[in-house]
């Protein structure tokens, strides 16, 4: 039996890909490199010594899609494919609902078509909008999501717990996640931004090599410790293993709809990461004090006590260790 990994060339598609193999899964990956690169797929055989099927093709294609299913045994669905730029989504939001909402959607359909209905979904602490309790629960209220990137995570959300109501034969579990930063302890495989990067750590890492000049830092203002914005940064590694106790969940529980948010419980704030990074690596990060960014939020960071509890999951990478395997990803490229 095989876990087919939708987006398993991208970042954390990537990532997760490399715990599935070392926890000696079968793996079918579907990518069609529209945000990731051929290279990868080298790098996840180099730094597991395993082999996988991959398919070049857009997750989204039913017909092609059900030939994976016809071909494989399949045993559960891993969905990272999708776009995740929030400012290109408020550009492009046919684009975005097309790809994200309408493609889930025909994945769900083709998964149905062929009885295979074990789902974990990549969704974002970005459901839950701007939260009205720190730190966040799984039961905190979702909406008021500000752009259709976020929009897309919580329909997407919508449509499984109306799929699960309709029938309860399948296996869902919907993964929060906060911010992922770090890369693989290789080097080898990381966080691969198209142009300007609109993330702080990516940005930071271009800053400390010399590619960009300065970190805006959006907003001193904010109502934090130090005025910059806190979020919950947590290792992509340690975000990948979460995924196994995700499909070890539903190998023991079965039939069921979870929710769990995947974050370390910690908030940093921008110029905590700097600090951090500064001394982890021993690189300067010039930075300049901005103006806000629109729809950023002043504090966002999780209670991760439930996926501890139910899935025996916890974050166990300190920011330390982000720091030095963003650095380090980028040096080796
Ligand atoms: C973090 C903090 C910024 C860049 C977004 C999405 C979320 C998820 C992750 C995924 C904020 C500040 C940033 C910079 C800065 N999406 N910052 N200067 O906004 O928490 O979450 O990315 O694919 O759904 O909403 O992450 O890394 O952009 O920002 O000062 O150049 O860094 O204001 O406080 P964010 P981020």
């Amino acid at each position: 039996m095989s876990i087919l990994v939708t987006g398993g060339a991208g970042y954390i598609g990537s990532h997760t890909v490399v715990e599935l193999l070392n926890t000696n899964r079968e793996v079918v990956i579907v990518d069609d490199f529209s945000n990731s690169k051929p290279e990868v797929l080298d790098a996840i055989k180099k730094i597991t010594g395993k082999d996988f099927k991959f398919y070049n093709i857009d997750y989204s294609d039913k017909e092609k899609m059900d030939k994976v299913f016809k071909e494989n045994k399949i045993d559960a669905v891993l969905n990272f494919a999708g776009y995740k730029a929030v400012g290109e989504s408020v550009q492009k939001p046919i684009e975005y609902y097309t790809n994200n909402v309408a493609g889930t959607l025909n994945l769900l359909d083709v998964m149905r078509n062929n009885n295979v209905k074990k789902f974990v979904f990549s969704s974002s602490a970005t459901v839950y909008g701007k939260p009205e309790v720190i730190p966040i629960t799984e039961d905190c209220k979702t909406g008021g999501t500000t752009n259709p990137y976020g929009t897309s995570k919580l329909f997407i959300e919508q449509i499984l717990k109306d799929l699960y109501k309709s029938d309860n034969s399948w296996e869902i579990v919907i993964l929060r996640y906060f911010n992922p930063i770090g890369a693989h302890e290789s080097g080898l495989i990381g966080e691969e931004p198209q142009g300007i990067p609109n993330n702080l750590m990516p940005y930071i890492v271009r800053v400390a090599n010399g590619t960009l000049k300065e970190l805006s830092v959006f907003g001193n203002d904010y109502n934090t410790h130090d005025g910059t914005g806190v979020r919950d940064y947590i290792h992509v590694v340690d975000l990948a293993k979460g995924h196994i106790n995700a499909l070890e969940k539903l190998e023991k529980e079965g039939q069921g709809l979870y929710i769990y948010n995947l974050g370390t419980g910690k908030g940093y704030s921008v110029l905590d990461i700097v600090k951090a990074f500064e001394e982890s690596t021993g690189m300067k990060v010039p930075y300049k004090i901005a103006p806000r960014r629109e729809g950023d939020i002043d504090i966002c960071y999780s209670d991760p006590t439930k996926a501890k509890e139910e899935l025996g999951w916890v974050a166990e990478k300190d920011l330390n260790q982000m720091c030095k395997d963003s650095w380090n990803y980028i040096n080796k490229k």
